[in-house]
């Protein structure tokens, strides 16, 4: 890999199963953290990193993904005409220009590696990013993904996100063998996914950010189904440590895991709390309810 990602792939089109019944209309993405929702963190993100080109891979109930990154004429319209200008523009720039989405359809949830797959006609052979929007992180200024896009940069390697988590919750993530760390960074030498805790190689755990080399493509097109029954992207990537170096990187910031009820609640108070305007309301009412 010689070049800055440009390119950054979300999967988006799994079922949300956890948040039901509010995801059989409402996809996981689009759930809001105060006004904003899931996925325009993750596209913050990534716009940030450098990329220009947001590919989905959707489905075909995940209408309101594209609804939400397409122009909105009559809303627009109504919001010039009345004066809103701080709404308008909230608006019209949910993508800044310069920037393009594609839609990628998955017509099947056959697992994130799968997920991935789709996305290669528009990736094509080039290294890109992948980001889960359902684990929101935080680092003012300087997003996880920018971070990890400077350390393949320089590198030239894959690199993906970890995270240390308690050892019981070894069998939720995929989980690393690593060599020493040198700052943020170490070579990974093994990965599983969703081991027990008794047999796991460490406590440290993939998140949901990874930069990949296009050969990753290769690998997942003749990867049979793993753990769960699906294509697992964890699998791809054991694949290919055998003919690429690929990067553990303990990034900066703060991890909410969105995908879980609690992820969430932890990020809503966490974002409610250092709200500009909201904040202060925020801590008034959270102090009386734990007074209660
Ligand atoms: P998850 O397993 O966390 O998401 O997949 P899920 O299946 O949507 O949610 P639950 O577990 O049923 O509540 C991780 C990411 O991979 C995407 C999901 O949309 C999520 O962003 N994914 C998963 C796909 O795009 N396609 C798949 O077939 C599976």
């Amino acid at each position: 890999m010689t070049q800055r990602i440009r390119k950054a792939v979300f999967p988006v089109a799994g079922l949300g199963t956890r948040f039901l019944p509010a995801t059989k209309t409402v996809p996981k993405e689009m759930m809001p953290i105060i006004d904003r929702p899931l996925i325009q963190y993750a596209v913050d993100e990534a716009i940030e990193a450098g990329c220009d080109t947001l590919i989905f891979v959707t489905n075909r109930y995940k209408h309101a993904v594209a609804d939400y990154f397409d122009k909105a004429y009559e809303l627009e319209h109504k919001l010039e005409r009345s004066g809103k200008k701080a709404q308008l523009d909230l608006v019209r720039y949910v993508l800044p220009e310069g920037v393009r989405a594609v839609f990628v359809t998955q017509a099947e949830a056959l697992g994130l590696g799968h997920a991935v797959l789709c996305a290669k006609p528009v990736v094509g052979d080039e290294p890109f990013a992948v980001l889960l929007p359902d684990d929101l992180i935080w680092n003012r200024d300087n997003g996880a993904l920018k971070q990890m896009a400077d350390a393949a940069e320089a590198s030239k390697a894959s690199v993906i996100a970890v995270e240390d988590v308690p050892r019981e919750k070894t069998g939720s993530y995929g989980i690393v063998a690593t060599d020493a760390f040198a700052h943020r960074e170490a070579r990974i030498r093994a990965i599983v996914e969703k081991p027990d805790p008794a047999v796991a190689p460490s406590n440290l755990a993939v998140v949901g950010r990874y930069i990949l080399n296009p050969g990753i493509f290769r690998l997942l097109e003749t990867l049979p189904p793993g753990a769960g029954g699906e294509i697992q992207l964890t699998d791809a990537i054991a694949a290919l440590l055998a003919e690429d170096a690929v990067l553990a990187y303990r990034f900066e910031g703060k991890r909410f895991d969105c995908g879980t009820h609690i992820g969430l609640i932890e990020a809503i108070v966490e974002f409610a709390l250092t709200h500009d305007n909201l904040g202060e309301a925020a801590r008034t009412i959270m102090q009386k309810a734990l007074d209660r």
